[in-house]
């Protein structure tokens, strides 16, 4: 299994990468795409992924960060993503959850756009948060498409719209929410997609997957998400695993 979106970089797991990485492979993990979230988080991103073969780096300011920038980050942001081990510009998109100020979302919007151009000059895909902004977010993918498409990461909309995201090149990332007992949503998304349009994802150390709900999640946990999806889709564990891979090598590789 792929692990596409983990912050390995966080604070909870940066101090011993080895360790995680490890506890990680034995519970069948093969790779991991370690995702900034600002310049910060972004170059030991790049720093974990040049320690260990098994680790990629997307590098990128999340939207609810962009109000912390400093002078210089997108600059910053843009030499790291020249790296052969930087995968993906990300985590990038809207969030208009935590940000209700009109004044704050331009400038989520602005960002937004100004790394989906990044991306487009380097060739290479995103990696995408939205919440509470699909339609935003869709309007602003459909006047700048982006090359490579990329993967909306924890998928929280509706089916219909995850075609329109799907039309414009990107697949959908499944994680823990998934496997909640009231997730009527993202089960709804699953039935409705193509085996083509998913990938796998933990979002470490974030967003747990049941029985661990509100604990600290891990990378070790993903295969509670696949073992979710072939229930859903009726297939079997190994082609989940064979078909996620899959999808993740055509949009990232
Ligand atoms: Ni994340």
């Amino acid at each position: 299994m792929i692990d596409s979106h983990c912050h390995i970089n966080d604070v909870s797991f940066k101090d011993n990468p080895a360790e995680y990485v490890k506890l990680a492979k034995c519970a069948g993990i093969a790779e991991f795409l370690v995702v900034g979230y600002d310049e910060k988080s972004s170059r030991i991103a790049v720093e974990i992924a040049k320690n260990f073969p098994e680790c990629f780096a997307a590098v990128g300011i999340h939207p609810s960060d962009v109000k912390r920038m400093e002078k210089g980050d997108l600059e910053s942001i843009e030499k790291m993503a020249q790296d052969d081990r930087v995968l993906a510009i990300g985590e990038i998109g809207l969030d208009y959850y935590w940000d209700k100020e009109e004044s704050v979302q331009e400038q989520q919007k602005e960002f937004f756009i100004k790394q989906i151009d990044l991306a487009n000059k380097l060739n290479k895909p995103i990696s995408i948060h939205c919440r509470d902004a699909y339609e935003d977010c869709y309007q602003i993918l459909k006047a700048h498409p982006v090359k490579k498409g990329g993967v909306m990461h924890c998928y929280g909309g509706s089916p219909e719209m995850a075609q329109l995201f799907i039309k414009l090149g990107f697949v959908l990332g499944f994680g823990g929410t998934l496997t909640f007992k009231n997730a009527r949503k993202p089960r709804e998304v699953l039935e409705s997609i193509s085996s083509n349009d998913y990938i796998l994802e933990t979002d470490a150390p974030y967003l747990a997957p049941d029985p661990y709900r509100g604990k600290q999640n891990h990378s070790k946990y993903l295969y509670l998400v696949r073992d979710k999806i072939a229930e859903i889709k009726g297939v079997s564990l190994e082609e989940v695993d064979r078909q996620s891979t899959e999808n993740f090598n055509r949009i990232f590789r």
